[in-house]
C-alpha cells in the first residue's frame, strides 16, 4: 500500500496526541486492517485535534448567546411596494434566464444516518408519496426532469453520500434506471468522517481495525464538494449556482426562479428561504444579524425571553426560521474551500456510540459516552456576501420527514404533500373533496414530472377530473 504509514511512525504520532490506544490491536491485524486503520488516522487533522479535544470534549463551554442579536432582515412572500414588485419580476426573468442557459446545479444532501426516523437504508429511498409511495429521491428525480423539460435546460444533479451509505445509494439509483435521467449527469460523491471521541477524550475503536467514525455534518458537504472534483465540474460545465436541498423535504421547490433571480441580482453569495415560524419555540434555527453579519441561532440556543420578545407590531421580532433550503454561488464555495480545507465550527453532540472495549470485545453503551463533531451548513452564512432571506410559503415548500411518527414524520409529510396538490388543484378550478373541518375526504398525489408547480397544475386544467369522496386519485 503506497504512502502507508508504518507502526513505529503512527505511534509516534499518536503518543504525542495521547491516543497510541488505538494500536493496541495493531498485531492481530492483517494487511488490509492495518491500511484502513493507517488511513483512517492519517485523515486526522491533527494539528487541531488536541484543540478540539479540549473545546468540544473535556472542557466545553455553554454555547454563549453573542451581544447585541437583533433579527435578520428578510425579503417577504410578495412584494411590499412598487419598487418590490419590479425586483421581483426581474428576479422572476433572471431566475428563468439562469435555468435556460444551463447555470444551475441541483444539490441534495443525503449523507445523514437518519438516526431519528430508524430508516434501514438510505432516506432518500424512503417511499413517501401518498398514493405511489413514490421514493424521496424519485420525487426529486422526476421534478428534476419536469424543470429541465420546462426550461429547455440540462440541470446536473449532484447528491452527497457518506461512506455508509453511498454504495447502497448509487446502488438504488441504478436498480431504478436513475428514473429515467441521464447517468451522466447525475454524480455521486461522498462527504468526509470525523472520529468520535470518548468523554475521557480518547479516540474510540469501533472494530480492531477502524475508529469510531460518523459524517461531519452537512456543513461538509462544501468541502466534499471541493474535494470529489465536483466543483470543478461545476466551472467546467458553466455553473454558476448551487440549488441546495436536504433530502428529506418533498415538498421542496429546488429551482423556484424567483429565489435564483433574487439571489442572482443581489449578487448574494448564499441565499436561504426563510419560513414564518409557527411560534416563538419552533424547532427552526433563527436567522439573526450578529455584529452585521447574517447568522443562525439555533432554538436550542435561543434563550425563552429572546424567542418570545415582540416587536411594536405585535408580531414576534426573531420570526423567521430556516427550512435549510438555500443557493449557493458556486465561486463562494471555491473560496471558502481553497487549499483542501474549510474553516467552520463544529457542533457537538453528545451520543451513545457502540465500541470496543479494552480487551476488544463489543460494547454497546447504555448511556451517552462520546462526542460526535458535525459541521452545519448554515455556518457559512457569516463568511458569506450580501446573504438574501427570501421568504418562503410553508404550505408549499415544506414537508420534512425527520421522526418515525408525531411531527414531521411520513405520516405528517403525506397530508402536506397531499395539502398541497389539493390547493393547485382547486387553483385549477378542480372540486376536491373535503370533510367539514376542511380536511381532505380523498387521498391525493400529484406527479411531479408532469406537475412541478401550480402554474403547471392550473395551465392542464381541462386534463383533471375531479375525485370522488373518499377515493384515490393519481394525476400524472
Ligand atoms: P439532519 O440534521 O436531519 O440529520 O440532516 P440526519 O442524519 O438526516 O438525521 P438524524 O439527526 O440522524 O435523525 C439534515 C440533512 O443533512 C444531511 C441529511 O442527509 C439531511 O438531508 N446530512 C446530515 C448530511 O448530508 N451529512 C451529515 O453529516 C449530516
Amino acid at each position: 500500500m503506497p504512502n502507508l504509514p508504518s507502526r513505529d511512525e503512527l505511534l509516534a504520532l499518536l503518543q504525542a496526541h495521547g491516543q497510541e490506544h488505538v494500536l493496541r490491536f495493531w498485531d492481530e491485524l492483517d494487511a488490509t486492517g492495518r491500511a484502513q486503520l493507517a488511513g483512517q488516522l492519517q485523515a486526522i487533522d491533527w494539528e487541531n485535534f488536541d484543540g478540539w479535544v479540549k473545546e468540544y470534549v473535556l472542557d466545553p463551554k455553554p454555547v454563549a448567546l453573542p451581544a447585541n442579536v437583533k433579527p435578520a432582515p428578510h425579503y417577504p412572500l410578495t412584494p411590499r411596494n412598487a419598487a418590490e414588485a419590479v425586483l421581483y419580476e426581474g428576479a422572476g426573468r433572471r431566475g428563468e434566464a439562469l435555468l435556460q442557459a444551463g447555470r444551475v446545479a441541483a444539490f441534495t444532501v443525503a449523507g445523514g444516518q437518519g438516526t431519528r426516523l430508524g430508516y434501514d437504508g438510505p432516506k432518500g429511498s424512503l417511499p413517501i408519496s401518498p398514493v405511489k409511495n413514490k421514493t424521496l429521491f424519485q420525487l426529486f428525480a422526476e421534478s428534476l426532469a419536469r424543470a429541465q423539460e420546462k426550461y429547455r435546460t440540462v440541470i446536473p444533479w449532484y447528491i452527497l453520500t457518506s461512506p455508509i451509505n453511498d454504495g447502497p445509494t448509487r446502488d438504488f439509483f441504478k436498480a431504478n434506471g436513475f428514473f429515467g435521467l441521464d447517468p451522466k449527469r447525475v454524480r455521486f460523491f461522498i462527504q468526509g468522517t470525523m472520529p468520535a471521541i470518548g468523554l475521557d477524550g480518547k479516540l474510540l475503536l469501533q472494530a480492531k481495525d477502524s475508529l469510531a467514525l460518523s459524517p461531519n455534518g452537512h456543513g461538509g458537504s462544501l468541502l466534499a464538494l471541493q474535494q470529489s472534483g465536483a466543483l470543478k465540474e461545476m466551472a467546467d460545465r458553466r455553473i454558476d449556482h448551487i440549488s441546495y436541498w436536504q433530502v428529506d423535504n418533498p415538498l421542496v421547490q429546488m429551482f423556484d426562479p424567483l429565489f435564483l433571480g433574487l439571489h442572482d441580482l443581489c449578487n448574494s453569495d448564499l441565499s436561504s428561504r426563510g419560513l414564518v415560524k409557527t411560534g416563538p419555540f419552533e424547532k427552526l434555527g433563527n436567522y439573526c444579524l450578529v455584529n452585521g453579519k447574517v447568522t443562525i441561532i439555533e432554538y436550542s440556543d435561543m434563550p425563552e425571553d429572546l424567542a418570545k420578545s415582540k416587536g411594536p407590531d405585535g408580531r414576534l421580532r426573531f420570526r423567521v426560521g430556516s427550512p435549510a433550503i438555500h443557493i449557493i454561488r458556486r465561486d463562494f464555495v471555491e473560496r471558502l474551500t481553497e487549499g483542501g480545507r474549510l474553516k467552520l465550527p463544529f457542533h457537538r453532540a453528545v451520543k451513545k456510540v457502540p465500541c470496543l472495549d479494552e480487551a476488544g470485545a463489543p460494547v454497546t453503551p447504555a448511556e451517552a459516552n462520546a462526542v460526535k463533531l458535525e459541521m452545519f451548513i448554515f455556518d457559512a452564512l457569516p463568511l458569506a456576501g450580501k446573504p438574501v432571506i427570501l421568504e418562503a410559503d410553508r404550505a408549499e415548500q415544506f414537508g420534512p420527514v425527520k421522526n418515525a411518527s408525531g411531527i414531521d414524520s411520513v405520516d405528517s409529510s403525506r397530508k402536506l404533500q397531499q395539502e398541497r396538490a389539493a390547493v393547485w388543484l382547486e387553483a385549477a378550478g378542480i372540486r376536491i373533496p373535503r370533510q367539514a373541518d376542511g380536511s381532505l375526504d380523498c387521498t391525493l398525489e400529484l406527479s411531479p414530472r408532469r406537475y412541478l408547480d401550480r402554474a403547471d397544475v392550473v395551465a392542464a386544467k381541462d386534463a383533471f377530473t375531479a375525485p370522488e369522496s373518499g377515493t384515490q386519485a393519481y394525476f400524472e
